[in-house]
């Protein structure tokens, strides 16, 4: 059994596999501009960010009703429990569905009954704004979300980083806290330093999602070490959108050894190659890292959570008395 750890950065929807997207496709009369699994999979090569969101979204049309949202979350609770999570915080693109005519209601109701269902990972959920629409698109979906707002945690930012500053979302950001949820921002994956700072000083995020450009500006790895802000970095995703060049250069252990608290994760697993666990083997196999490095990166992700106190640490017991294979 793999390590115990949390999972903090997961879009649902970029863990919709090939083989269930042909079968909502087919439930739901749609027909996928690919012939079949193997055509589809051969997509999956990216050039950058921009290039991955147009085909994830372009598959989201698949996702209609309440139960295409269940059989998703379904399906990656169960792959992520043979990857050892017993805790994630899930992403979802409210916007991504309600511009294409699904209601809320739908996505959040498919979504929240197969988290329900499933006791053996407890989860929370995190309402994502897509920063390169407009932001009072994000306003409109914050206001939106309010008769769903026991089911969500906390807000995050996602989608094309390069143009879209943190900054656009102050208000939203702050209208967010206002109601009682927890922030995050992916900043800094392909987008400068500066993003980090921005999401940092003006949404008030207390993780942020990626954050590998933090590299470029000492300033800000001196304070991000000092403050213990939680990174939630994707190794496979980050070389498949070719934010770093190969997993040897991926610059995770430059991360650790500069003091910062770093998660690892799996973004958008169908898509990158890998689930968490797979992402944790793949450092060790490509940079060295040895088996104390990763029970170091899966306590870390329960430090990092939103978990109350109690079930952090009964969950980093877990860590701690794990005994490798
Ligand atoms: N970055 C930004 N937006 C996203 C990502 C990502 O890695 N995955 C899904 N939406
Ligand atoms: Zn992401």
């Amino acid at each position: 059994m793999a390590i115990p750890k949390a999972e903090l950065h997961i879009h649902i929807e970029g863990t919709l596999e090939p083989e269930l997207a042909f079968h909502l496709a087919q439930r739901n009369n749609i027909t996928l501009p690919y012939t079949d699994v193997e055509h589809l999979r051969s997509a999956y090569s990216f050039t950058d960010l921009q290039s991955f969101l147009d085909l994830y979204y372009r598959l989201m049309d698949v996702l209609r009703t309440p139960d295409d949202f269940h059989d998703l979350t379904t399906a990656y609770l169960q792959r992520a429990a043979t990857q050892g999570v017993r805790h994630a915080e899930i992403f979802f693109d409210p916007q991504a569905h309600t511009n294409r005519g699904i209601p809320l209601d739908t996505v959040i109701q498919g979504i929240t009954s197969a988290l329900d269902a499933h006791h053996d990972i407890s989860t929370d959920l995190i309402l994502c704004f897509l920063r390169d629409r407009p932001a009072q698109e994000a306003m409109d979906t914050l206001h939106a979300a309010r008769p769903h707002l026991h089911h969500i945690t906390a807000v995050g930012l996602d989608s094309a980083e390069i143009g879209h500053p943190p900054t656009k979302f102050t208000e939203v950001f702050q209208a967010a806290a206002d109601l009682g949820l927890r922030r995050v921002a992916h900043a800094g994956e392909e987008g400068p330093a500066d993003y980090i700072w921005q999401a940092l000083n003006h949404l008030d995020v207390e993780r942020i999602d990626h954050g590998i450009r933090c590299l470029d500006d000492p300033t800000l790895l001196t304070h991000l070490a000092t403050t213990q802000t939680p990174l939630t970095v994707c190794p496979l995703s980050n070389v498949r959108l070719r934010a770093v060049p190969t997993l040897a250069d991926h610059p995770l252990p430059a991360l650790m050894d500069a003091g910062l608290l770093v998660t690892v994760n799996s973004d958008d697993p169908s898509y990158f190659g890998g689930y968490v666990h797979d992402n944790y083997l793949a450092l060790q196999h490509h940079l060295g890292l040895t088996n104390e490095d990763l029970r170091t990166l899966a306590r870390n992700s329960f430090t990092a959570s939103f978990l109350t106190p109690k079930r952090r640490d009964h969950l980093i017991a877990q860590v701690d008395a794990y005994v490798f294979p």
